[in-house]
């Protein structure tokens, strides 16, 4: 259950994780992660496993040794923390109700949410497609801009992921989703390098100074191709990465001058992670199709959507997201109830204010701590980059990895990406005392380090 996401080159056997598995594995968790590994198909960041899960409550999840951690990973599912008791309920009375509905019948908690979400996507996108997972959102919404540009082109970034389905890795920029696939990913798929300003040359330096070297190469590619039907990526990168400001604006009024549609890619970032309901409400532009996923389910079901710009429309002859679970009432019943549980809760503020504190807390306790490289991100949704030296910013993943497995013994379980982001994610509903106790405990393990 503790997640650590193992980037290119970096070591899955590690003497931190020996120490962590040899302390962690107890008699309930061994022969259980051994049938496992016996049966699974192993794949890079998944399978085998690290360890297991018996609970998963509130903010909490609980190993089968009885270890019990905060979880600031959760997939980006858990906006509402896990096993919410009214979208529990809600999920129960749907499955009395009507439990599952065939293609072309349509239904009550499909219609509604389909309307809700109409209602909360700024602009005019308000038709839409549900899928079973983001990946597959990805791939409807890319099929939109080639039937609606009559091109095939896409332009995304390096180091993006958008799921694995075929269509989605060949957007995709990482190269555990891309390697190893024997034969060509799809063909039109360039890609650039993403915004990352701690790591840009004029590192921070403002848009006057840097004149937004970034987005000049996205309309640099855009140009030079001359058909390219989209630019699909992330608003704010789950690394995290905030895009430097005007980065979007830029990028929107390229698209316009060469045709090509914006798809954003809120599968991580949306309902309100980032301290507004979507990311890109932070960088002032309406994209022409969003999708959105995980957190929709609330943490218990699979459901995405792809929502696009009305007059987008244009695909009746093709199927193009022909999905058995399209309609499914109990994934639409929980994805409107866990909308109507963010708004009810103000989720959404709370996300905003209470990252505000996080990260001034995180700036003020570590200003001074040599290894600690950057301090970013924005609502919920932010991360400490741990460098072996702040002058040359050399990645410090060896000593990430062992904050990492401190902080788990203290009881907090997160991600690194990377290999040196410590990246940290709670769900919207977290106390500020159980946040702050997190913090206390990443300060503690960042300085124990430094
Ligand atoms: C930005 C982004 N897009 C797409 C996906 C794929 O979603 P799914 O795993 O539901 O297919 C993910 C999943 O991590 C993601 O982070």
């Amino acid at each position: 259950m503790p997640q650590i996401v193992h980037t290119e080159g970096e070591s899955n056997t590690s003497e931190a994780r020996k120490a962590w598995l040899r302390k962690s594995m107890g008699p309930k968790s061994t022969p259980l992660l051994k049938r496992d590994a016996d049966v699974f198909l192993h794949q890079s960041l998944s399978s085998p496993c690290v360890s297991t899960i018996a609970k998963a409550e509130g903010i909490w999840i609980e190993d089968m040794e009885g270890r019990r951690y905060m979880d600031f990973h959760g997939n980006s599912v858990h906006h509402i923390g896990y096993g919410h008791p009214r979208l529990v309920a809600a999920i129960k009375a749907q499955l009395d109700d009507l439990p599952f509905a065939p293609r072309r019948f349509t239904n009550d908690p499909a219609v509604d949410l389909a309307e809700k979400l109409a209602d909360i996507v700024p602009g005019d996108l308000g038709k839409m497609l549900f899928t079973t997972g983001g990946s597959d959102a990805n791939e409807v919404a890319l099929k939109i801009a080639r039937a609606a540009t009559g091109r095939f082109k896409t332009i995304s970034f390096w180091d993006a992921f958008h799921g694995a389905g075929f269509g989605a890795a060949s957007v995709g920029g990482e190269a555990t989703f891309r390697s190893h696939i024997a034969g060509p990913l799809l063909s039109g798929t360039e890609h650039v390098a993403p915004f990352a300003c701690y790591r840009c040359p004029y590192n921070h330096a403002g848009p006057e100074t840097c004149g937004l070297a970034c987005a000049k190469m996205v309309e640099y590619v855009l140009e030079r191709e001359g058909d390219v039907a989209a630019v699909i990526a992330e608003p704010m990168r789950a690394v995290p990465y905030v895009p430097p400001p005007g980065f979007w604006r830029s990028v929107r009024e390229a698209c316009n001058r060469h045709g090509a549609l914006l798809i954003m890619d809120e599968i991580p970032t949306g309902l309100g992670k980032t301290g507004r309901m979507f990311a890109f409400e932070h960088d002032e532009i309406i994209p022409d199709i969003v999708t959105l996923g995980k957190a929709l389910g609330g943490g218990i079901l699979p459901i995405a959507a792809c929502v696009a710009r009305k007059q987008l429309d244009v695909c009746g002859d093709f199927a193009i997201g022909h999905y058995t679970h399209e309609k499914n009432p109990v994934t639409a019943r929980a994805a409107l109830t866990t909308l109507q549980i963010i708004e009810d809760e103000g989720l959404v503020h709370r996300s905003a204010t209470l990252g505000e504190h996080a990260i001034s807390r995180l700036m003020d306790e570590l200003q001074n701590v040599p290894t600690v490289g950057d301090i970013r991100g924005r609502g919920l949704m932010f991360g400490v980059e741990i460098v072996d030296d702040r002058a040359d910013k050399t990645p410090g993943n060896a000593r990430a990895e062992r904050i990492y497995y401190a902080c788990l013994e203290a009881g907090l379980s997160y991600k690194i990406s990377q290999g040196c982001v410590l990246t940290l994610s709670p769900p919207l509903t977290i106390s500020q005392s159980d946040l702050d106790h997190a913090i206390d405990i990443v300060v503690a393990a960042i300085k124990a380090e430094s």
